[in-house]
């Protein structure tokens, strides 16, 4: 699905419909251009799922963890990639425990840790279309996925660390 958003407010909006689908367990991977929106729609989800206080991008901290108010969603992981050279630096800070079925992991630059992503993420790709509009094309959007046995060989590599 694609579709553009033609201001903060729609991006948000969608962001807030993507919410009501979720159930936990989820990753989001939101990848595109520098303002392309990534950080507004994570801050939609965020709001529809009952976050209180603001949410900024973890760009230095890498991960931050919210309490939200959903019923069966009790986190929301937020994750930005754009500092780090590759997935060990992610398994390091232990990402991967918050992977669980209470939680909604997002990240942003997700492109960097394609290799650790497991096959079920949900797939953002945020671009630029002039000042106010942004296409966000969803799922079925995935780059390259990496093969199976590159896959296979890094988790081993990681799980062995
Ligand atoms: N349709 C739109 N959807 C989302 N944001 C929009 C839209 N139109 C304009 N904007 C503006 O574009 C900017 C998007 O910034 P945002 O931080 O969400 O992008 P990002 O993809 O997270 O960037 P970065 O790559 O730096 O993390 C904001 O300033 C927002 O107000
Ligand atoms: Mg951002």
């Amino acid at each position: 699905m694609r579709l553009i958003t033609k201001n903060e407010g729609e991006t948000t909006a969608l962001a807030a419909k993507i919410a009501a689908k979720l159930k936990g367990g989820e990753i989001l991977a939101l990848i595109g251009d520098l303002g392309a929106g990534k950080t507004t729609f994570t801050q939609g989800l965020a709001k529809a799922l009952g976050v209180k206080g603001r949410v900024n991008s973890p760009t230095f901290t890498v991960m931050k963890l919210y309490k939200t108010k959903h019923q069966t969603i009790k986190n929301l992981v937020h994750i930005d990639a754009y500092r780090l050279s590759n997935s060990l630096d992610l398994e390091a800070i232990g990402w991967s425990d918050f992977h669980d079925p209470k939680s909604v992991v997002v990240i942003e630059w997700a492109d960097k840790i394609i290799d650790i992503l497991p096959k079920q993420t949900v797939w953002l790709k945020f671009a630029v279309k002039g000042a106010n509009g942004r296409s966000i094309t969803v799922k079925n959007f995935s780059p390259k996925p990496p093969a199976k046995t590159k896959h296979n060989q890094r988790v081993r590599q990681i799980k062995n660390r």
